[in-house]
């Protein structure tokens, strides 16, 4: 079995040491970086826009991934590649025509995520597991770090690992909110690619719990 990868969420860095926190996690074998954006009307939270990612991607050249938590990412998604970011992640429940903005996004060869809420049917998003390069899982209501796991999720996670293997597809399933040795285990057992975690990196010892995250 592939290991694990891990997306150091950088919400919960120390801003003042962002770049020397990212080489951290680089040096402890992360594979890419996960860049959550809140615009305080999708999500009751304002987080970072283009100008942080941009340091980021001057600091990095691993995969950038925005999970863009706003209500119109189909107006700005294209700032957050001008940033740098390789991988756009939308939001099923975003109040706007998802579909449409999905099929753009094969046309122009956007590489692109589709995320998906604790409240919504997993089967809701099949619709995308042939093209979106990750499916994007949230345990936890998106909006702030530092929440608790919402164990239904792991039952999502392995109704979307059976169906991505059943029909042959590419699409890598990623797990969001509330990550940690534990929780992480069971995300991994339940069919999970990429984990994505935020405090748990952070605000502990960044090399140990990237190494414990990898090595579940
Ligand atoms: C929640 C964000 C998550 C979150 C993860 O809205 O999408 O990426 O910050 O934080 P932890 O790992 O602390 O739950
Ligand atoms: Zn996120």
């Amino acid at each position: 079995m592939n290991k694990v990868e891990i997306s150091p969420s950088i919400i919960s860095c120390d801003l003042r040491r962002l770049e020397e926190q990212i080489k951290e996690c680089e040096l402890a074998g992360a594979e890419s970086f996960h860049l959550d954006v809140m615009d305080g009307h999708f999500v009751d939270n304002i987080t970072m826009g283009p100008d942080i990612i941009s340091a980021v991607r001057k600091s990095t050249n691993l995969r950038l991934d925005a999970h863009l938590m706003i209500e119109r990412p189909d107006k700005y998604y294209t700032s957050f590649l001008n940033a740098g970011c390789d991988v756009i992640f939308v939001h099923y429940e975003a109040p706007i025509e998802v579909n449409g903005l999905i099929n753009k996004f094969e046309s122009e060869n956007i590489r692109y995520g589709i995320v998906i809420n604790p409240d919504t049917d997993i089967s809701k998003v099949y619709k995308f597991l042939g093209t979106a390069e990750i499916l994007l899982i949230m345990s936890v209501y998106p909006g702030f770090s530092g929440q608790k796991f919402i164990e239904s999720s792991l039952d999502k996670v392995k109704k979307a690992r059976k169906f991505i293997d059943d029909n042959n597809y590419k699409t890598k399933i990623e797990i969001d909110g509330g990550i940690n040795n534990e929780t992480g285990a069971a995300a991994v057992k339940a069919g999970a690619d990429i984990l994505v975690s935020a405090s748990y990196i952070f605000n502990g010892n960044i090399n140990e719990r990237i190494k414990i995250l990898k090595n579940l």
